[in-house]
């Protein structure tokens, strides 16, 4: 089969990594690709904002798939255009890429099919949605309705942060996103990721994570796209995966084929495991960057296989085969990000850092000069391990990161903390 990967993150590095391993693939393009990627897919010179180009390409090329990694792509329609051209996609049409382009359409499909998340409103004028948090107060969240890279949430501890963030959001700080916003409860409870797997009608369970979105230890600092991530997250014991799909994921593909926009592709749920159990506290419809990183290394199946059933609706009979090891993914960032950073700097010894079997070093923002490897983006590269533990993949993954020579770069050294104390715990 020819695939062509859309993407050019860590996340599309480490799809490239398991679709190049399977035994179905005959040529693998990417676009626009980066440094790491190109180790493994052939690149492919393409705007994927131009949907056009992007169909002519996979014409010319016989691709049977594409496989589009980041959200944006998707709530643009690319996945539409390139059904309309008869070209099998793996990813949601922009339909069903409300899940993750319009916060209030999540809302509402929670309140219609019974999905716990925390109460809410949707508003479009400052006076409302102020009016909301002097009735409700806080803590309380504000979020802006659109796709704002993470940076649309404002979890508010006092009245007066609240109302801040919704005259910022009225304001135009955060373009035509703010233009809607959600404010809604505070909920309390540990963060965990769970990913499903879609064919339109039913949902695989796939595997869990937790991820580290502040920039500095301790979970300090501002967010970021995420510092670092294992994989599973030790919080979802099978019992709350169970309920997790019942009253979640199920509801949501249910619920997503009765208003006739089925959804195919990753569900990426971010849940709060309250004192009642599960509640959404968003949707993304695509792999998580870095969580996507340490699951690749955990997936035993084959990755084009099952993406390719889901593409195609035919789940029947599939299952999905996971490593028995912990994967956890350092990221490596350019200093001064997520603010102002440098590029084109070098990185040396990438080679001897991942020489050891159990290590894999993802690429999220480089480029090739050469015989050089220079940064080329804010989040560069995502040092990824398994090991029998939490604690084992966090200490192989950490040499790695030593054993790189890159000094405009850092990291966070405590990735993965809350497993490792709680497997200190249980032992
Ligand atoms: P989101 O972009 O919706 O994932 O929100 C970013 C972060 O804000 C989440 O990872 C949570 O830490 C926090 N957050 C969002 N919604 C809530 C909520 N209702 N209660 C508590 N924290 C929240
Ligand atoms: N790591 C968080 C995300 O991909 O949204």
């Amino acid at each position: 089969m020819n695939v062509l990967l859309i993407g050019s993150g860590g996340r599309e590095h480490a799809l490239a990594w398991a679709l190049a391993k399977s035994p179905l693939i005959e040529a693998l393009y990417c676009a626009p690709g980066n440094a790491g990627i190109d180790q493994v897919a052939v690149h492919a010179a393409l705007d994927v904002t131009d949907h056009a180009a992007v169909a002519a390409f996979c014409k010319e090329k016989a691709v049977d798939l594409v496989v589009v990694g980041p959200e944006a792509p998707l709530v643009a329609g690319l996945a539409d255009d390139l059904q309309k051209a008869g070209i099998a996609t793996f990813g949601p049409n922009a339909a069903a890429a409300r899940l993750e382009g319009s916060k209030g359409f999540t809302k509402d499909l929670c309140a219609k099919y019974d999905i716990p998340t925390a109460g809410y409103g949707r508003f479009t004028d400052a006076e409302s949605a102020s009016a909301y948090v002097r009735e409700h107060g806080a803590p309380i969240v504000v979020k802006a309705d659109g796709l704002a890279a993470g940076k649309g949430v404002v979890v508010a501890m006092t009245n007066e942060e609240a109302l801040e963030a919704i005259a910022a959001c009225f304001e135009g700080g955060f373009g035509a996103t703010g233009a809607e916003v959600v404010v809604e409860e505070f909920l309390e409870g540990e963060e965990a990721s769970f990913f499903a797997l879609c064919d339109g009608t039913t949902a695989l369970p796939l595997a869990t994570a937790q991820d580290h979105k502040r920039v500095f230890n301790g979970d300090e600092g501002p967010n970021t796209g995420g510092m670092g991530a294992y994989s599973p997250a030790l919080v979802m014991s099978e019992a709350l995966i169970e309920r997790t799909m019942k009253e979640i994921i199920e509801p949501t593909m249910r619920g997503m084929a009765d208003m006739g926009c089925p959804f195919t592709g990753i569900l990426y749920a971010g849940l709060i495991i309250t004192k009642k159990g599960p509640e959404l506290i968003e949707y993304n419809v695509r792999f998580g960057d870095p969580e996507c990183q340490a699951l690749m290394m955990r997936l035993e199946s084959d990755l084009l296989g099952l993406v390719l059933a889901a593409a195609k609706g035919e789940f029947e009979g599939k299952s999905v085969a996971w490593r028995p090891e912990s994967a956890l993914c350092v990221v490596m960032a350019a200093k001064g990000y997520p603010g102002g950073y440098e590029k084109g700097t070098e990185i040396r010894g990438l080679e001897a850092a991942g020489s050891d079997e159990a290590v894999e070093i993802f690429h999220a923002g480089t480029k090739v000069d050469g015989e050089r490897i220079l940064a080329n983006g804010g989040r560069v590269l995502g040092v990824t391990a398994l090991g029998a533990t939490v604690a084992q993949a966090q200490t192989r993954a950490y040499s790695a990161v030593d054993a790189i020579d890159w000094l405009e770069g850092f990291c966070r050294r405590d990735i993965g903390w809350r497993a490792v104390e709680r497997e200190k715990n249980t032992r």
